[in-house]
Order: C-alpha cells, then sequence, then structure tokens
C-alpha cells in the first residue's frame, strides 16, 4: 500500500514539475569569447532549476541584433527573453503593450532598494511599471593600453591620453598600430563620445546629450574633440579589423597600443589570461576625468497568454538579478554589478577602479538613456563616414550639431 502511495505521489510531483518546465529561447547578441564566457553563467544558473535556456545568439553587433529582435516582437514571433541595452530602445515596445509587466518580481526581490543608480530602472519604467531587469553596468569610459606595445616602443605605458598622444610616433617607429578601432559606426560614435568627456568634459557632454544644446555641439570645446577625432582617425588608419573583440585582440597581442573601448573588453582580456596591472592597463575617463557612464544591459521579456512561460519568465528575471548569478557573470563580463551588496573582492584591478568610481558616484548617464535609437542611429552613420573618410573635423562637427538640433 506504502509503495503505491509513494509511486502516486513521485508520478504527481513528476508530472507536475514536467507540466511547469518550460524551455525558454533568450537572445542577445553575445558572441566574443569574453561574452559568450559571461551568458554561459547565466544559461549555467536558469538551467539549474526545472527550465531550460535555450540560447538564441545572434551574430554581429548590437546595431545588427537589434532590429531582428525588435522586428520579431513587432511582428508576434517573439522569442521567451531577449538582451537590450538599458535606456530607450525598448520604449516603443513597452507602450506597444508588448513586454512583460515585472513589477511584481521586482517589488518581491526589493529592485528599488538594491539596484544602485535606481536610474539604471528609470529607463525601462513606465506609468510606475517596471519592464525590464538590469543586469550590469557598463561603461565606454575606458581606455585599455597594452604594456607589450609601449615596451617594445620604448616608452613608458601613458597615464592619460595626452601621455598617449605623445607616445604615438615612437609606437609608429616600433611598427605598432597606435590605436586598434574596428571599422564600424558604433565603435567610432563610442569612441567619439569618451573623448567628448575627456576633453571637452562632463558638462559639455551632458549639455550636447543631455540637453542637446546645439550651441555646445557647435562651440569650441566640441571644436577640441572633432580634432581629436581626426587625430585618432589617422592613429587608427592602420587598424584593419571589423569587430570590436578583433581590435581588442590587437591590444591583447601587443599588435597595438590602446584602445578606446567600453568595459566588456576586460571578458577578451580575461578569456586570454592577460592580467591588470601587469600585461595591460586600464585608464577610466582617458585618465583625464575619471568617471563612467552606466550603460550595459538589461533583460525585456515579451508578453505571451501561456501561464507557465510568464512564470518562467518572472523566475528568469529574479534569477538575473540574484547576488549570486550577478557575481559571476558580472566577473566573466567586464562589466559592473547592479547591486551594491555583493561581494567582488574578486574583480581585478580595473574593475576594482571601476567600484570606486561607481560608489563616489562619479558616473554619467549613457547615451542610449539619453538619446532616442534614432538618433544615435544618425550620430553612428555620421562617424562612420567620418572615419572612412578624409572628412575635415570642421564638417563633421556641423552636421553633427544638426543631428543634436533635431535630437530626441
Ligand atoms: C554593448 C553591450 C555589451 C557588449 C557590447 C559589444 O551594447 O552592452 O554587453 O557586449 O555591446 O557587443
Amino acid at each position: 500500500m506504502k509503495l503505491t502511495t509513494k509511486l502516486l505521489a513521485a508520478t504527481a510531483m513528476v508530472s507536475a514539475s514536467a507540466a511547469s518546465a518550460v524551455e525558454l529561447e533568450v537572445t542577445h547578441w553575445w558572441t566574443s569569447g569574453g561574452e559568450a564566457a559571461a551568458v554561459s553563467e547565466f544559461a549555467k544558473a536558469f538551467n539549474e532549476t526545472e527550465h531550460t535556456w535555450v540560447d538564441g545568439a545572434i551574430a554581429g553587433s548590437g546595431g545588427t541584433a537589434r532590429p531582428i529582435i525588435i522586428s520579431r516582437i513587432l511582428g508576434g514571433d517573439p522569442m521567451g527573453a531577449t538582451q537590450l541595452n538599458h535606456g530607450r530602445q525598448a520604449e516603443e515596445l513597452i507602450e506597444a503593450g508588448l513586454l512583460l509587466d515585472l513589477t511584481d518580481v521586482a517589488e518581491a526581490g526589493g529592485w528599488t532598494d538594491i539596484v544602485n543608480p535606481t536610474s539604471l530602472l528609470d529607463s525601462c519604467t513606465l506609468d510606475g511599471k517596471i519592464y525590464c531587469v538590469p543586469v550590469n553596468i557598463h561603461s565606454w569610459q575606458w581606455l585599455w593600453l597594452s604594456h607589450a606595445a609601449f615596451e617594445k616602443a620604448g616608452v613608458d605605458v601613458p597615464t592619460d591620453w595626452n601621455e598617449y598622444i605623445a607616445a604615438a610616433d615612437a609606437l609608429k617607429a616600433a611598427d605598432v598600430i597606435p590605436l586598434a578601432m574596428g571599422k564600424q559606426g558604433w565603435q567610432q560614435s563610442g569612441a567619439f563620445g569618451v573623448m567628448a568627456v575627456g576633453i571637452a568634459g562632463q558638462d559639455a557632454w551632458l549639455a550636447v546629450n543631455r540637453d542637446h544644446d546645439e550651441s555646445v555641439a557647435a562651440g569650441p570645446e566640441y571644436a577640441k574633440v572633432f580634432e581629436a577625432a581626426a587625430s585618432a582617425r589617422e592613429l587608427a588608419a592602420d587598424s584593419n579589423v571589423q569587430d570590436w573583440n578583433q581590435a581588442t585582440n590587437l591590444v591583447i597581442t601587443g599588435q597595438a597600443g590602446a584602445q578606446i573601448m567600453g568595459d566588456w573588453a576586460q571578458g577578451e582580456f580575461s578569456v586570454a589570461e592577460a592580467v591588470a596591472g601587469e600585461d595591460y592597463s586600464c585608464l577610466p575617463g582617458l585618465g583625464l576625468n575619471e568617471v563612467l557612464d552606466t550603460g550595459g544591459d538589461a533583460f525585456y521579456f515579451p508578453v505571451n497568454d501561456d501561464p507557465e512561460i510568464t512564470a518562467a519568465q518572472k523566475e528568469l528575471a529574479a534569477l538575473l538579478i540574484s547576488p549570486e548569478v550577478q557575481v559571476s557573470f558580472n566577473l566573466a563580463k567586464g562589466s559592473l554589478p547592479v547591486r551594491g551588496d555583493i561581494d567582488l573582492s574578486a574583480a581585478n584591478d580595473c574593475m576594482q577602479k571601476g567600484l570606486e568610481i561607481l560608489a563616489s558616484g562619479g558616473i554619467l548617464p549613457s547615451g542610449d538613456m539619453n538619446n532616442s535609437a534614432d538618433t544615435s542611429t544618425q550620430i553612428e552613420d555620421l562617424m562612420a563616414q567620418f572615419w572612412s573618410s578624409d572628412m575635415s573635423a570642421a564638417d563633421a562637427q556641423a552636421k553633427y550639431a544638426d543631428i543634436i538640433a533635431d535630437a530626441d
């Protein structure tokens, strides 16, 4: 009799768990070595539940993947979950009611108390409801320097952008590419933004990116930034790569002296087992203006009419922001966690620098949070033209000011 009861109970358990076990297709654009290592931490954690992570990696940059993701959701062929950047990329999907309201998960998890800075939630909050789970803070504001390259050139590793520019001739003479840069507009636009913060300063950057003040975009501070961008274009003339991580690899291997890139580059250094402070250095704010921007990634969940899928989506949302997953994912990704109550003593020197700046409040909102996707695309297209031509700094600045004048 007892055996039968146990068998019935076990059967009931299996059928219940089988009924609630869900396969979720998760889309993202994390396909480099470091990114793949990081996203596998998410998949591993989700697969330890009763559910299954079906990986939907989309090759190419965010500029390639975002239209695919958004058109699938708009077109009625949604994935179970997707990565996008923090900021305004999903605002039309949220307004169209196509993304799952996560407010109950956020309240249960105390997100408004643990997410730091809370502005990470603002950009996916509409009418008081929360539609995304932030998973990291990535900042563009970094210059990565190869120790081997400067040793080969016989010069000290620079401690700021000005020292780096002064060392460029020595790098060239040693047959080292001074600046690594992939031939894609989003990379060139990101680097331009970093030079703007470092050279024009935070106030000018905010006036242009937050306030869309065309006069500052057309003014003398930004003229210096466009001149620096023209010099950087020369320094990257021999950087014949496309993808950002190929450019990072030029620095990792000492073929290039430096790269301006977001701190997702750390994932590549760590996969290559390069050691911060020994094999490479990292200068936040180009070493001129130690500040970070709070870019990064969040996950969104397209609505669907199956309550079991919805339950699994909410379980994944809670898992991505849980302390242990925040540590394992961010250490691999090279990003900072979205919560301040976890132990990141394992973080390397560069991440520790980032954590200190974050703790000191030296942060700026990311470009993705300030500009609409359309404005961001226009700026990226201008930078792609500028970097692939001999367009003058003055002409580029005039076109840029026009974009800012109409920015939304
Ligand atoms: C960014 C994203 C990062 C990083 C980078 C390069 O938009 O926030 O996670 O992976 O793209 O793919």
